[in-house]
């Protein structure tokens, strides 16, 4: 009876507590009906000082704490960009050998620019996104939006090129892509990160100018239009202070003029004051004091500089309150936004969904450099699978995996299909392989050394099978060692490494039907550039590469991919390098951008130096014929606009696609300016014999200049041309209009 009563009377006060539960109201913080910023303040106002300070630094060498006590969750970062990096220690850079961390690799940034597709960006982001979700990783170190300054820098491949409109326009749909996922962008290196050389400390002098008009832009597109929730400062310094604690970036700029709500994340180990940090924009500090980049150290992450010392600061009345609120409220935003973020997807990963938006992204990004008939023959491309008895493909990067090694960007994939892997699939065992050089492994910091002997012994190796074979693909170009297609270091030539070029010319003087595949992500030296006949810039493919590549080599594909940055002959053509050392590589000390806002084809068009190749130029398997453009008024005026159209057609036999690009120059100006720079682009898909109309509208924006010495961007008077063209050597047609 007792025991009954006992039963009844439990059960009556846990209904009641059950009850007084869900009609108890949900703290405005957990409640994500309500609006985020006043979850913020809300969860502001329950937290102590303690633990708004800990939301600031790292706890892991990639996750950062939440709030324990009030249930709000913790931060989980990977990189980025290329693919979802494997698993990593928590307190040290060794991967954690997990396995079921293998990714789809996408193909680099280089790539995805060269599409000039921006369709497929938004595409990449969303998978990418999906991946990271399901891997439950909230903050996605990527996209990479540093311009290409010089081809030596190490880390272009996973950046988006020369041009601030290209990559404002590419950059924009990838993190959209990634945040409906749930995830959240952080963008890289902000900024003026252009060179991996004493990336640690470099300190570069640019002017506002350049700052604005070239360095900035893709940021700013980043943070308004993308509506980018997280960037990362980086390692360098600008005019004097380390740029990810940084008043004029990240204060006066990025949260001042761009409205910027989310958080400044450090590059890993790239805060140096605590003063500075706290003062000076960083929101959350990573890295720090571990091994690995940094040192190897017995410091705890409390001695971040946003740890202890910054609490201790604080209490002192030396950083205000209002300081750590703003960050506070900065990192619980992110933490809204993302892994307290109900409504998410859950994601996927490594689905053929994911490898074909890599395939795609890859075949539109393949750039044809040349394909020149000899005598009466035709070109050799597109190859004709029937057409050969013995193929001979020569090169490492033929069939080395290259999404190992080159630093942060590294991936662990769960299908590679090499070149070699793809021609197979076109030529059976018709197929002969050669590695033709030795090009090392990727060893953090340093070059391997390979015998003479070993080198000598490829190469006849190669050179023998080639004069056997009817026809030889080398695929060759840079890897992702150090001193190559690698973060933590630069180039140390423009020319191939490995003894490349002295292969090719061997390969040619026993086989003329040659041609050449460059994998890179940057533009290298091409001394052979007239005597091979066909030549093709294929990038960091990913995952699928080898398919896209022999599908765009065959012809299934036609090559659709244009340059995201001009080719030089010469380094010292290039404007960095013009300028002596100073200009690049500096001093160590210092670099001195004394390019200004010439950068790219800016510079080669203005100073009219042929580059080997330039910006935007990409040919086909089929021909484009472009009708005069028509303007719809030859006058604009403050707060007008005008258009301009172009007929294209598709007048070659297979179906293509084609980048129309919109150039604007300022025939007269009183400061120096570009003779013309890219305002417009559009992709078209034309079957043989099809024509489409492009129209492009000019806005008074697209004819600004940023005056330094008012600080504003602003339009003069006068005369301008609207190039349309296919390259931004290859114009055909310029019309003038007048802007009153
Ligand atoms: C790189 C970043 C990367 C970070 C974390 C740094 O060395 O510069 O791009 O996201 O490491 O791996």
């Amino acid at each position: 009876m007792k025991k009954t009563f006992l039963f009844i009377g439990l059960f009556t006060a846990a209904l009641a507590s059950i009850k007084a539960q869900s009609t108890a109201e949900i703290p405005v913080y957990l409640d994500d009906k309500q609006p985020l910023e006043l979850r913020v303040q809300d969860a502001l106002k329950r937290m102590t000082l303690e633990e708004k300070t800990r939301l600031s630094y790292a706890q892991g060498k990639f996750s950062s704490p939440g709030c324990p006590r009030l249930g709000i969750p913790e931060l989980w970062m990977s990189d980025g960009p290329h693919g979802v990096r494997a698993e990593i220690n928590w307190n040290d850079w060794g991967y954690s050998g997990w396995t079921n961390d293998s990714c789809t690799a996408f193909p680099a940034l280089t790539c995805l620019a060269a599409s000039w597709n921006p369709s497929l960006a938004a595409e990449y982001g969303k998978a990418i996104g999906e991946e990271a979700r399901y891997r439950k990783k909230d903050v996605l170190l990527g996209p990479g939006v540093n311009i290409y300054r010089t081809p030596l820098n190490g880390r272009n491949f996973e950046y988006l090129g020369e041009d601030p409109y290209l990559a404002s326009e590419m950059c924009v749909p990838y993190i959209q892509g990634v945040q409906e996922n749930g995830v959240a962008a952080c963008v890289k290196h902000y900024a003026l990160n252009n060179q991996e050389l004493w990336r640690g400390h470099i300190d570069v002098q640019v002017s506002d100018r350049a700052l604005y008009e070239i360095y900035l832009p893709a940021f700013k597109a980043a943070v308004q239009r993308g509506g980018a929730w997280s960037i990362m400062g980086a390692y360098n310094k600008v005019r004097g202070t380390h740029a990810t604690h940084h008043k004029l970036l990240n204060n006066e700029i990025l949260k001042g003029e761009w409205g910027f709500d989310g958080c400044v994340i450090t590059d890993w180990g790239a805060a140096h004051d605590t003063y500075e940090a706290a003062m000076y924009g960083l929101d959350i500090e990573m890295g720090s004091y571990t091994n690995g980049l940094t040192s190897e150290s017995e410091f705890g992450y409390d001695d971040y500089y946003l740890g202890k010392n910054y609490l201790k600061m604080v209490k002192e009345g030396k950083i205000p309150m209002e300081v750590v609120n703003d960050k506070a409220a900065r990192v619980l935003r992110l933490i809204f936004r993302t892994s307290m973020n109900r409504r998410k997807p859950f994601g996927s990963m490594t689905n053929e969904a994911h490898e074909l938006v890599a395939y795609r992204i890859a075949t539109e990004g393949i750039v044809l450099l040349k394909n020149e008939a000899r005598k009466k023959e035709m070109p050799l491309l597109p190859l004709s699978p029937d057409g050969y008895k013995k193929v001979l493909v020569v090169g490492d990067n033929a069939t080395r995996n290259l999404m190992q090694g080159g630093g942060s960007s590294e991936l662990k994939v769960k299908k590679f299909i090499s070149p070699l892997d793809g021609l197979k699939k076109y030529f059976g065992d018709r197929i002969v392989y050669a590695q033709g050089y030795a090009a090392g492994r990727p060893m953090y910091g340093q070059e391997e050394k390979i015998p003479q002997i070993v080198t000598d012994s490829l190469r006849n190796d190669a050179v023998e099978k080639a004069a056997q074979a009817d026809l030889v693909v080398f695929v060759g170009g840079l890897n992702k060692n150090h001193f190559q297609d690698c973060e933590g270091g630069d180039r140390l030539a423009y020319g191939l490494p490995f003894g490349q070029d002295e292969l090719i010319e061997e390969l040619l003087k026993v086989n003329k039907n040659l041609v050449v595949v460059i994998v890179s992500g940057n533009a290298v030296e091409m001394p052979w550039v007239k005597a091979v006949p066909s030549i093709v810039q294929s990038w960091y493919l990913g995952s699928i590469g080898g398919d896209a590549l022999a599908d765009v080599l065959t012809g299934k594909v036609s090559p659709s991919g244009k340059l995201p940055f001009s080719y030089p002959v010469r380094l010292e053509d290039c404007p960095a390098h013009f300028y002596g050392e100073m200009s690049y590589p500096g001093d160590s000390i210092k670099v001195e951008y004394k390019d200004d806002i010439l950068v790219g084809y800016r510079w080669y068009d203005t100073r009219k130096i042929k580059p080997l190749f330039p910006f935007g130029y990409g040919l086909s398997y089929t021909t484009y014929k472009y009708s005069k453009p028509v303007l719809s008024s030859r006058q604009m005026k403050a707060g007008e606009t005008l258009s301009v159209s172009v007929k294209v057609k598709n007048t070659g036999t297979v179906a293509g696609k084609e980048t129309v690009q919109l150039y604007i120059g300022d025939e007269k100006s009183s400061l120096l300016r570009p003779q013309k720079e890219l305002k417009g682009f559009r992709k078209i898909l034309l079957q043989p014999g099809e024509e489409k109309d492009v129209t492009f509208t000019v806005t008074p924006e697209d004819l600004k200049f940023f005056d330094d010495s008012r600080h504003e961007w602003v339009v003069e008077p006068g005369k301008f041309k609207a190039y349309v063209s296919s390259s931004s050597s290859d114009v055909h047609n310029a019309v003038e209009f007048e802007y009153r």
